[in-house]
């Protein structure tokens, strides 16, 4: 049995985005605009600033100190993340592209979250396999490439802490996931992925339909 939830307009999503941070962030709106300005063509893949919302508040609510993320690009969500750490949290972003992150640094910088941040360049699959197996991650995010979805998860579920937090993005992929006659591969990389998290014991799984559709899994 299910029940439909609200659909979201243009203008809702505007009011939600007004009214859902608290302050209005004028860095986080400058970070948006240039990087529309400077990549436009890639600009789409930012989180949206109700995202970012949620995610500094989730970081914060679980009390994270130790965090990854998988996919940094221009900073948006790693801002958010390491907005909701302490002043003596860590944050290790995962990222292929010097170009992008070079904005992000800029950002991190200007809002004082230099010194959480730590920037590895190069494939995630090495990083993580990389990274302690006894890591006790309390938060992490997962936003790179989609075929990679799978092994970003298999690296990370055993290294959060019981109760620790993983958040992955675009798991409801336009609503392509639901569109039988679509079987491009990053269709079916973010199908196999959804099928893999909801059927594994060690995550408790729920997908919130914000921006892109975003997966909570709580380490159990
Ligand atoms: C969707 S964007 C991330 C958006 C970012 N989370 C934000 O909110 O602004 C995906 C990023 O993943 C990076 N990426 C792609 N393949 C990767 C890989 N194998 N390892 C690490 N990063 C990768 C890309 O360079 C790109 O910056």
């Amino acid at each position: 049995m299910t029940r439909e939830s609200i659909g979201v307009s243009a203008g809702l999503q505007q009011y939600i985005v007004d009214h859902g941070t608290t302050p209005p962030d004028d860095l986080l709106n400058e970070l948006v605009t240039e990087t529309r300005s400077v990549l436009p063509d890639r600009a789409g893949m930012q989180i949206g600033p109700d995202q970012a919302a949620l995610t500094t508040f989730l970081v914060r609510l679980i009390g994270a100190k130790n965090a990854v993320e998988v996919g940094t690009f221009t900073g948006m969500s790693s801002l958010s993340i390491a907005r909701g750490l302490p002043d003596d949290g860590k944050l290790i972003c995962f990222d292929i592209s010097e170009e992008f992150t070079s904005i992000a640094r800029r950002y991190w910088e200007r809002d004082g979250q230099t010194h959480k941040i730590e920037l590895r360049i190069g494939d995630a699959r090495n990083g993580l396999s990389e990274l302690p197996q006894d890591a006790a991650l309390d938060f992490a995010f997962i936003d790179a490439d989609k075929p990679g979805y799978l092994e970003y998860w298999e690296q990370l579920v055993p290294r959060m802490r019981p109760g620790g937090l993983i958040a992955v993005d675009n798991v409801l992929w336009s609503g392509r996931v639901t569109d039988e006659s679509d079987t491009s591969s990053g269709t079916e990389a973010i199908r196999a992925f959804n099928d893999h998290a909801a059927a594994d014991k060690r995550v408790e799984v729920v997908i919130v339909p914000i921006g892109d559709g975003l997966t909570l899994a709580r380490r159990v």
